[in-house]
C-alpha cells in the first residue's frame, strides 16, 4: 500500500532529473565560473539575459566555443549539440546602438559637410568668397550628385533594409563617422574651391561621367530591392541572391556583392566627373574596404549554401 503511494513520486523526480539542464556559464577571455544555473528548461531560448538581467541581451554574447560564433536569440537549448550539463562562454560585447541609428549618422554627416562647402560658409575660404556660388557648372552637378547619393543612402536605410541585426558596438560608430565625415569634407574642399579647375575634356568628360554615376545608382538601388525581397519581413532569413527580371540584377550571375560593384562605379564616374585627387583616394580606400567585406561575404555565402553558383567572384567578376 504504501509502496503503491510512493510510485508516482518517484517517477516524476527521474523525469524532472532527465529532462532539466544544467548550465555552466564562463567569461570567453578569463574562463573564470560567472554563473551556474540549474533546473533550466530545455525549451529556454535567449540564453543570453539569463546570467546578466542588469544588461540588455544585445549586449551580451553567448558562445559554445570561446572563439566560437555567437548563439542566436532564437536557438534553442535543448537542439544546441550540448549535453545536459552544458558549459557557455560569456563576452560583453560593450554598448551598443542600433544600426539605424548608426546608418543616419553616418549618411547625414557627409550630406551637410558638404553642402557647408558648397554654398561657402564663412571660415572655409577666403572671407571674400563667403556664400558665392562657383562659376562653373560641374560644381553644382557634383553638388547635386553628392547630395542625391546621400539622400538615397538614408531613405534606403529607413525605407529598404531589412538588417538582421539590430544593432552594432557603439565605438563603431565613432571610427565611421570619422571615416565618412573626414572623407567628405576633404573631397568638398577642393570640389568647391574658388580656384578648382573643371576637367580636361570639358562637358564631354562630364556627361560620360553623369551617365555612370547614375546608371550604377540605379544598379545599386536595384541590387538593394532584391535583397530586400528575399527577407521576408520581420525574419531573419538568408538566401542565395539570383538575377530577377531587372537587368541591373542580372550581374549576380558573375559577383556575389553587385551593391558594392556599383558603388565603385558611382564612385569612379564621380571621379571622372570633378577629376579631383581626393575623390580618386576616397574611391580607392573605399574599394579596398568593398573588397574585405565582399571576399568575406563571398566566403561565408560558399560555406552556407553547397549549391552556390561557382562562377561568381565577390566584387570584380573574374578578377576579384
Ligand atoms: N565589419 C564587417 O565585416 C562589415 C561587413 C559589412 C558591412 N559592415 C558595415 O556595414 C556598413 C555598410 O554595409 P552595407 O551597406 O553593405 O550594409 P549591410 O548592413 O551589410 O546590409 C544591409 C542589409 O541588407 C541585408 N542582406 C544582405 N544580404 C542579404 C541576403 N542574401 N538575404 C537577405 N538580406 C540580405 C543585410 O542583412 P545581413 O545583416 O543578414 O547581411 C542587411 O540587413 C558599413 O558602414 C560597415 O560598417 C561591416
Ligand atoms: C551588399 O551586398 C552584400 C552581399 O549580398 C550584403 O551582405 C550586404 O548586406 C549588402 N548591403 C546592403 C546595404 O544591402
Ligand atoms: C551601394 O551599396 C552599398 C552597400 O550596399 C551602399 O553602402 C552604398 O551607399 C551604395 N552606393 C550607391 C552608389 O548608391
Amino acid at each position: 500500500m504504501r509502496h503503491d503511494t510512493k510510485q508516482p513520486i518517484r517517477t516524476e523526480l527521474i523525469y524532472i532529473s532527465v529532462v532539466f539542464f544544467e548550465v555552466e556559464i564562463l567569461d570567453a577571455k578569463t574562463k573564470d565560473k560567472l554563473c551556474f544555473l540549474d533546473k533550466v528548461r530545455p525549451t529556454s531560448t535567449k540564453l543570453c539575459a539569463a546570467c546578466y538581467p542588469q544588461w540588455y541581451p544585445a549586449r551580451q554574447s553567448i558562445r559554445l566555443d570561446p572563439k566560437g560564433k555567437s548563439l542566436k536569440d532564437e536557438d534553442v537549448l535543448q537542439h544546441l549539440p550540448v549535453g545536459t550539463t552544458a558549459t557557455f562562454y560569456f563576452r560583453d560585447l560593450g554598448a551598443q546602438i542600433s544600426w539605424v541609428t548608426v546608418f543616419l549618422t553616418e549618411y547625414a554627416g557627409p550630406l551637410l559637410i558638404y553642402l557647408m562647402f558648397y554654398f561657402r560658409v564663412p571660415f572655409i575660404y577666403p572671407p571674400k568668397y563667403d556664400f558665392t556660388t562657383s562659376k562653373h557648372w560641374v560644381v553644382h552637378l557634383a553638388c547635386m550628385c553628392h547630395s542625391f547619393h546621400y539622400v538615397k543612402r538614408l531613405l534606403e536605410t529607413l525605407f529598404v533594409h531589412r538588417f538582421s541585426h539590430g544593432t552594432m558596438p557603439l565605438r563603431n560608430i565613432f571610427k565611421n563617422c570619422t571615416y565618412y565625415w573626414g572623407f567628405a569634407a576633404w573631397m568638398a574642399y577642393y570640389i568647391n574651391h574658388p580656384l578648382y579647375t573643371p576637367p580636361t575634356y570639358g562637358e564631354q568628360q562630364v556627361k560620360m561621367a553623369l551617365i555612370i554615376f547614375l546608371f550604377c545608382q540605379i544598379g545599386n538601388f536595384s541590387i538593394h530591392i532584391a535583397l530586400r525581397n528575399l527577407r521576408p519581413p520581420g525574419s531573419k532569413t538568408r538566401k542565395i541572391p539570383y538575377p530577377t527580371k531587372n537587368p541591373f540584377t542580372w550581374i549576380f550571375l558573375l559577383v556575389s556583392c553587385p551593391n558594392y560593384t556599383y558603388e565603385l562605379g558611382s564612385w569612379l564616374g564621380f571621379t571622372l566627373m570633378t577629376q579631383c585627387l581626393p575623390v580618386a583616394f576616397f574611391t580607392l580606400v573605399g574599394f579596398i574596404q568593398m573588397t574585405v567585406w565582399a571576399k568575406a561575404k563571398h566566403r561565408s555565402y560558399l560555406k552556407e549554401f553547397r549549391d552556390y553558383p561557382p562562377l561568381r567572384s565577390p566584387i570584380l567578376p573574374f578578377v576579384l
